[in-house]
């Protein structure tokens, strides 16, 4: 992410020193990475969070405002002066009163708010294949906020990323945890289905260039190796220098299975959406990749610390 931003064309360039925008979930997973860089470039951070009293790395470098849902002029106030939104918010997988249907809901707030306050561009973080159709909310609910996106009348881009990995990741993390710990991984069906990492800096840097381009777009954003899943789990095993056996299995009992170990850990581990979307080959698509970092260089580079710790998602956004 280091070059990117200063390798853009200078007549174009907006997210210069003294720019202001805001990144909702600044100190989370890809959030952070994008901030770096922004921060590195000189441009200053409004940081949209839900746990605004929650440390980021980046101390009193970034301006921290709690999300203010429903509450449409303290929102459009956190985004008065911002030139660009970047918008990474969503909820994985719906728990309690946090449904896919709320996000959808907050995320039109949200766009409404930075039409009101003036931002120029809204640097959407979306997901490969969204579909108004699908039954799973996840994937609907993606598709819903894109098409508001479109409705709010603010420019903007849409990257749609498949699955991203780097430091802070959860998935193949855990993958590497359960590999650390167990002879045999249960994949669903036959595991053939294919998924194309992306490193979240490289991720980051093409939401810097989106912010930067003009006029309304949509693309995919993937990575530069593409997997089976099966092979996927053998290759995070071969870094480790585990030998595990892969074993496919109808998804009920995968479903069964991750339930019980996020039972023990006290996390949602897999979603039953999430084995869907897997087995529906959600996870990865014909596009150009949008950066050249690969996972099997970076599993090598981290297999003395990935999967040490179980990396757990609702302690991350229900247990603050
Ligand atoms: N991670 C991946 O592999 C991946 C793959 C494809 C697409 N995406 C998409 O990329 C975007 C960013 O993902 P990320 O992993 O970087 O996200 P993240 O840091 O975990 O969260 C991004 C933002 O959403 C908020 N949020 C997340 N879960 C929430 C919950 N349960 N309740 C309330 N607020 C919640 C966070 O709030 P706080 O600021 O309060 O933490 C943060 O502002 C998402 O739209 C996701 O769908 C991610």
């Amino acid at each position: 992410m280091d070059t990117e931003l200063a390798e853009l064309p200078p007549r174009r360039r907006t997210l210069v020193a003294g720019a202001r925008v805001a990144v909702t979930g600044a100190g989370g997973y890809s959030g952070r990475v994008l901030t770096r860089a922004l921060l590195d470039a000189g441009t200053r951070v409004v940081n949209l969070t839900g746990a605004p009293e929650r440390a980021t790395p980046f101390g009193e470098r970034i301006e921290s405002r709690a999300f203010a849902w429903e509450r449409p002029g303290e929102l459009e106030r956190s985004l008065a002066g911002c030139e660009v939104l970047f918008n990474t918010y969503w909820i994985r997988f719906p728990r309690g009163a946090a449904t896919h249907e709320l996000a959808v809901r907050r995320s039109s707030e949200l766009f409404d708010a930075a039409r009101r306050a003036g931002v120029r561009r809204i640097v959407h973080t979306s997901i490969a294949k969204p579909d108004l159709g699908s039954p799973l909310s996840y994937y609907r609910g993606k598709a819903e906020v894109e098409r508001a996106l479109r409705a709010s009348g603010v420019g903007h881009a849409i990257l749609r990323p498949t699955v991203l990995f780097g430091d802070g990741d959860v998935l193949l993390n855990n993958i590497a945890w359960c590999v650390r710990r167990f002879p045999c991984f249960l994949v669903p069906g036959d595991g053939r289905y294919r998924v194309q990492p992306l490193h979240v800096a490289d991720f980051a840097a093409a939401l810097a260039r989106a912010a930067e381009a003009d006029g309304d777009s949509t693309s995919d954003a993937v990575g530069a190796e593409t997997y089976e899943f099966r092979e996927l789990v053998r290759t995070v095993a071969g870094a480790l220098g585990r030998r595990v056996a892969v074993v496919g299995a109808p998804k009920s009992v995968v479903r069964a299975a991750t339930a019980v170990l996020g039972t023990c850990v006290g996390d949602v581990m897999l979603t039953s959406q999430e084995i869907e979307g897997l087995c529906a080959g959600l996870l990865a698509t014909d596009a150009p990749p949008v950066g050249s970092r690969r996972l099997s260089r970076w599993l090598g580079e981290h297999a003395d610390d990935l999967g040490v710790r179980y990396a757990n998602e609702v302690a991350r956004h229900y247990r603050r």
